[in-house]
């Protein structure tokens, strides 16, 4: 259930004019290269609880502090380790976060309770001109109602936000479409948390001895919102081989590479797998604007952006 918050939502295409909003304690929706994100002042505690009320977000569920200068880093983290440092010269500024110990002045309410912050300097030119503007980190989640599809147009965060947040940075659609890649770097082997726009094979290109988590629901969990529903749309979400899709029932959509044989009230193919990643949050929230029950995403090779697409897609099927 969606509670009233009743804020006026400003619309600019200034990032000046957006970052004031963040100067006075308020709470704004910025483009990155991945997707929008749900900004506010990483010290500004009573800031950064507006952002799990406008997306109703649990509170376990750490944030992501943006900078767009590199000496920003002695604010949030403790100490860069020497994997962090080689992740950071090769991806800096790009769709990549690193999790280090946090510093004494980053409130925990930013991080969940836990004393580690993923950092990451966004590549977006909008981004870094707002970021700038603000003159300080900003934290920030993707700008959706948690559990639906991250937004990659303003449109899709006015979708879910309006009335919730002080201002929109309005922008293009983000270029990448996926979120960026959770690297933890606080212990001796590297962890990739989260698969995203930088894939496995880049990251040990750097990293050789980097692994993937695998939440094996025995230890503590070190990314706490890897285990809570993401990506959904209202429509059921199945993962298809696409050449066994001859009887989809009435109300369906397909999305994927190859032109499927069955009848489908909408469908995307897409170029590549880059503009499959590219377009998926986008058609999800199509589809449920008009009304599909189904969604069949063509299943594809796990191996660059396509395993950070396959893990995505296979959230929203749970
Ligand atoms: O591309 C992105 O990362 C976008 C844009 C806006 O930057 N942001 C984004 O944020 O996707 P969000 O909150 O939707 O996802 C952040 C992920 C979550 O899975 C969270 O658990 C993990 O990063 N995370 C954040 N801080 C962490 C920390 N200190 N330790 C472990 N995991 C962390
Ligand atoms: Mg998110």
């Amino acid at each position: 259930m969606r509670e009233n918050l009743r804020v006026k939502t400003h619309l600019t295409s200034s990032p000046e004019q957006a970052a004031e909003f963040v100067r006075k304690g308020g709470v704004v929706a910025f483009p990155t290269e991945t997707v929008y994100g749900l900004g506010a002042d990483v010290f500004d505690e009573n800031a950064v609880k507006k952002i799990f009320e406008a997306k109703m977000r649990p509170a376990d569920n750490p944030l992501i502090a943006h900078i767009s200068e590199h000496s920003q880093l002695r604010q949030l983290a403790l100490e860069v380790t020497g994997p962090a440092q080689k992740l950071i010269d090769a991806f800096f500024p790009g769709p990549l976060t690193v999790v280090l110990k946090k510093t004494g002045a980053v409130p925990t309410i930013a991080t969940a309770g836990l004393e580690t912050i993923g950092v990451r300097m966004p590549k977006s030119a909008t981004a870094h001109e707002f970021l700038q503007a603000c003159s300080t980190p900003v934290v920030a989640p993707s700008a959706n109602l948690s559990g639906r599809p991250s937004p990659t147009t303003w449109e899709a965060v006015f979708e879910d936000l309006d009335g919730r947040i002080d201002c929109i940075l309005q922008d293009d659609q983000t270029v990448i479409g996926l979120e960026s890649t959770v690297v933890d770097c606080t212990s001796d082997v590297p962890l990739v948390l989260r698969l995203g726009a930088i894939s496995l094979e880049e990251i040990r290109s750097i990293l050789p001895d980097a692994e993937l988590y695998q939440d094996t629901g025995s230890d503590a969990v070190r990314s706490p919102g890897l285990r809570h529903s993401h990506y959904s749309p209202r429509a059921r979400v199945y993962l298809t081989d696409s050449l066994s899709l001859k009887q989809a029932p009435h109300d369906s959509a397909f999305i994927g590479i190859n032109a499927p044989e069955g009848e489908f009230r909408l469908k995307r193919i897409c170029e590549s797998v880059a503009w499959y990643a590219h377009d998926v949050f986008e058609f999800f929230r199509e589809c449920d604007r008009a009304g599909i029950a189904n969604i069949y995403c063509e299943i594809i090779p796990e191996s660059g952006i396509g395993a950070a697409l396959m893990d995505r897609l296979r959230r929203a099927a749970e």
